[in-house]
């Protein structure tokens, strides 16, 4: 028999992907190690075998559980399997895994997740094989992590190709795409209820509960959700409305359509709304004030919710950017009379298209939203006022539901990306986003300010670098409001000259992260 540094040695030098291996234990808690062997031993039925050290303090867990899953890890997670490797007792700890179709703990940022039932136990040695049977896998693109010659590796550097000149291109978004998000819009098909039926009900009661409101009305839009909700306020021609000038138009467009008179407010700091300037602008004629959560970042609620409170308006939160965003652990969306939400591709919560919701604990506005949605119909053949054709359906509504279940998580992957921006972006010549104390920012978009943001977007185009500008051309100087003549907004007017979007959504790796940061510090470097 040979002996066990030579064993190791041959084996080593082998290249086999990274794995790790998880499950729950009987409290039901995350538990999994890094794991030596993985492949496939049947393709009918689909079976798997991992091999898993009996010494590992995990072991018990995992002989006990009736199920596990396999992680292929990505060439950006060499930290991630160091960690699963150790015997350290927290090893979830700022890892917030997400449940997989089995409720099993999924490791975000995989290659892969393959989940198993376990249907064969066999001890050898220091090891144990389990045999799973596949019940659910997805699949990402990307680049495994290798453990080649005893060290990690990669695919490139193991065959000893030179890295291609040009790196990887990196998106400003990359929306979620996974078997399990097909799965569940083709069981919505195969259902034959296809708008308004079993899954818009339910996305609509998880929606509701999540954000904490009595109740969500599903539309097929963002905008869509906006002009109901100015409709069931009762906004009429000639009623003056504050927003923030520093949105997407359709905050203001929703005002327009009511006929009313949107009137334009500076930002502060975060880009949100400024209380002080909304204050300002009240006048005899204003009935509301819509804030908008631009990039993730709540609005100071506390001050405009005092303003709303002592001029009489009603508040209606813009959450289009802001899925999951609180303040001192409130869900934005629960702080006016209403919020809208959009579920476009990119957002933080999507239904792969167009699709919003209105949520409200008001249940007139509710009543009065619903019957919008569908033609102001009071039942079937009775039509009480007029609406529109804003229905939502239920294939979007099943890919919403199993995303909703991932947004904490993915809201989670975003903070975390942003914090590794922040921290290799520092001390370089910008102005990076901020968040208030008590406000938590979910990152829609990672916005920051230089003064050479046109040199800087060409900079890292021409490295294959996606970047974006939220928004270039401010809502009051838009062609379609030049009739109201709006005055100057000073900070607004700066800002949009300077912000720049970096790439960022929960779909990134770390990688990519690392490789905008390391462009934009080689730009200011230079
Ligand atoms: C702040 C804000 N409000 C409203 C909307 C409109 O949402 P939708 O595109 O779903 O109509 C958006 C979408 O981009 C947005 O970002």
């Amino acid at each position: 028999m040979i002996g066990l540094d030579d064993f190791r040695r041959v084996l080593g030098h082998f290249a086999s992907g990274v794995t790790v291996v998880t499950a729950r234990d009987a409290q039901g808690r995350p538990v999994g190690l890094t794991a030596s062997a993985f492949t496939s031993v049947s393709l009918t039925p689909p079976l798997v075998l991992v091999c898993v050290d009996v010494k590992a303090r995990c072991y018990p867990a995992l002989y006990a559980s009736d199920r596990f899953a396999v992680n292929i890890l990505g060439a950006h997670q060499e930290a991630l399997s160091q960690r699963f490797a150790s015997n350290i007792d927290h090893k979830f700890e700022a890892l917030t895994p997400h449940p997989g179709r089995l409720g099993l703990p999924m490791i975000p940022g995989a290659l892969a997740h393959i989940e198993c039932e376990k249907v064969g136990i066999h001890p050898g040695g220091d090891h144990t094989i389990f045999v799973g049977r596949v019940e659910a896998a997805t699949a990402h693109e990307g680049e495994p992590l290798l453990h080649y010659r005893g060290r990690y590796d990669r695919v490139l550097s193991a065959l000893s190709t030179p890295r291609r000149s040009s790196p990887m291109s990196v998106p400003l978004s990359r929306p979620p795409n996974d078997d399990e998000i097909k799965r569940a819009a083709l069981a919505a098909i195969d259902s034959g209820q296809y708008i308004l039926g079993p899954e818009c009900r339910e996305f609509e009661a998880e929606f509701a509960r999540y954000v904490g409101t009595r109740h969500a009305v599903l539309t097929n839009s963002g905008t869509a959700a906006l002009w109901m909700a100015m409709r069931a306020l009762g906004v009429k021609p000639g009623d003056e409305v504050l927003v923030p000038s520093h949105t997407a138009f359709p905050t203001a467009e929703a005002v327009l359509f009511a006929e009313a008179v949107p009137v334009f407010v500076d930002i502060d700091d975060t880009y949100t709304i400024d209380p002080k300037d909304a204050a300002a602008k009240v006048t005899a004629r204003t009935v509301g004030v819509v804030p908008v959560h631009l990039y993730g970042h709540p609005v100071n609620v506390d001050a405009i919710r005092d303003l709303a409170a002592q001029r009489g308006l009603w508040m209606l939160e813009d959450c289009c950017q802001a899925h999951g965003a609180r303040v001192r652990d409130q869900q934005v969306g629960t702080f006016g009379r209403a919020a809208a939400f959009s579920f476009y591709p990119s957002k933080n919560l999507t239904v792969m298209g167009d699709g919003g919701a209105l949520v409200t604990d008001d249940d007139e506005i509710a009543a009065r939203c619903r019957r919008l949605r569908d033609h102001g119909r009071l039942n079937k053949d009775v039509h009480a006022e007029l609406g529109f054709n804003l229905r939502f359906n239920d294939v979007q509504a099943a890919i919403g539901r199993v995303l909703l279940r991932r947004l904490d998580a993915m809201n989670d992957r975003r903070r975390a990306l942003a914090a590794r921006y922040g921290a290799a972006l520092a001390g370089l010549p910008i102005e990076l986003p901020r968040e208030q104390p008590e406000a938590r920012h979910v990152y829609h978009l990672y916005v920051i300010r230089s003064t050479r943001r046109g040199e800087l977007a060409g900079f890292l185009k021409e490295r294959g670098i996606q970047t974006g500008i939220h928004y270039p051309v401010p809502c009051h100087r838009q062609p379609v409001v030049e009739r109201l003549a709006p005055p100057a907004l000073p900070k607004t007017e700066r800002a949009v000259e300077e912000i720049l979007t970096l790439p960022l959504s929960a779909g990134h790796a770390d990688a990519e992260i690392d490789q905008v940061a390391a462009a934009v510090r080689e730009f200011f470097e230079r």
